[in-house]
């Protein structure tokens, strides 16, 4: 079911092609290999989660072949431009806010206004990058909690049969993740070390803000509380577990729990019961229900199993009390 590929002509165009079908592919970055989707599809990036096993949607980086293609996706500022100029292509991510018209899913951002771009160096990569000449969402090509793998073999180990192909270049040069740098309003501030230091990136934009994370892994990350203080919450209350709605609420359906309230303020995440499908609506269709400025939306109960998993969860997270 997963099948290797060589970095020959065959392999990138094999490669590329499946990443525009929807497929998954890892391929090499200078840091670690990445579970590769295209970032435009929400059903393939759903299609990451699902591999991974990630029992929450985390934000995902999105990789580019160049600048110009990252500047399309998101507002871009002097700082970010300093940056880019300086250490892309390279193991630097940066995070700013969405362009209005962004194409890439809202589940990549995890429901977030913004988005974490990077052009990795290795050369592979890139010219993976530009024939399929279209965002690409990767995360680490592991399962959720383990180590992120620095060769095709670690990635086959980890996710065979979970990947349709794995574009094997060999070992990666650094074996780190990238540094993530979020360049949002509330100031610099680095979220994961990595292959670019703290050092490097003050010399260039002066000095970072808040607190400095310790180095680890994705999940570490941001699980220092306040680092994410955005995490997507709606303006309208939520009530789980719903079989169907009360009074003026909108509601957010599964698998078509609750068919007679179709009309006014009613989305169902997947008809058919399909929860990859379900995946993939979620952040788009809460955002949508809370747009219609209902006071409250109810949620159908959605299975706790596979992905619904994360879907729960991040159902749970925007249904918590807010301080
Ligand atoms: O070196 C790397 O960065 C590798 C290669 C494949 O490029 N990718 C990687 O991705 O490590 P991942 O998903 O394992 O880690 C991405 C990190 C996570 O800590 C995630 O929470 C953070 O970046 N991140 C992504 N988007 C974000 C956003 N909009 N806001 C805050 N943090 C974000
Ligand atoms: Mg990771």
């Amino acid at each position: 079911m997963t099948e290797i590929l060589h970095c020959d002509d065959e392999g990138f165009t094999r490669a590329a092609a499946a990443l525009s079908a929807g497929d998954l592919v890892a391929f090499a970055t200078e840091t670690v290999y990445g579970l590769g989707a295209d970032a435009t599809k929400a059903q393939a990036v759903a299609k990451i989660y699902e591999a991974k096993g990630r029992p929450s949607f985390n934000p995902l980086i999105v990789h580019l072949a160049d600048i110009e293609a990252a500047k399309a996706l998101v507002l871009w500022n002097e700082r970010a431009q300093a940056l880019a100029e300086a250490f892309w292509p390279g193991p630097l991510t940066l995070i700013l806010p969405r362009a209005a018209d962004c194409p890439v899913s809202l589940l990549c951002s995890a429901g977030l206004d913004s988005l974490a771009l990077r052009v990795p160096a290795k050369a592979s990569a890139r010219e993976l990058l530009r024939r399929c000449g279209r965002p690409i969402a990767a995360p680490s090509a592991n399962r959720s909690g383990r180590i992120s793998p620095t060769r095709a073999q670690h990635v086959l180990a980890e996710l065979e049969g979970r990947v349709d192909f794995i574009l094997d270049d060999g070992p990666c040069e650094f074996g780190l993740e990238s540094s993530v740098l979020s360049l949002l309003e509330d100031g610099p501030q680095l979220l994961r070390p990595g292959a670019i230091t703290a050092e490097e990136i003050e010399a260039l934009i002066g000095p970072l803000s808040g607190p400095r994370s310790s180095p680890g892994g994705e999940d570490q990350a941001l699980s220092s509380p306040g680092l994410l203080a955005s995490h997507y919450a709606p303006a309208a209350r939520l009530r789980l577990k719903a079989p169907s709605p009360r009074g003026d609420e909108a509601y957010l359906d599964f698998g078509g729990q609750a068919p007679e309230t179709k009309g006014k303020n009613y989305l169902d995440l997947s008809p058919q019961g399909d929860l990859l499908e379900a995946a993939s609506n979620l952040f788009d269709y809460l955002r949508r229900l809370d747009e219609s400025g209902a006071r409250a939306i109810a949620v159908a109960p959605i299975p706790e199993t596979g992905l619904g998993v994360a879907i729960n969860d991040r159902l749970k997270r925007a249904a918590a009390p807010r301080p």
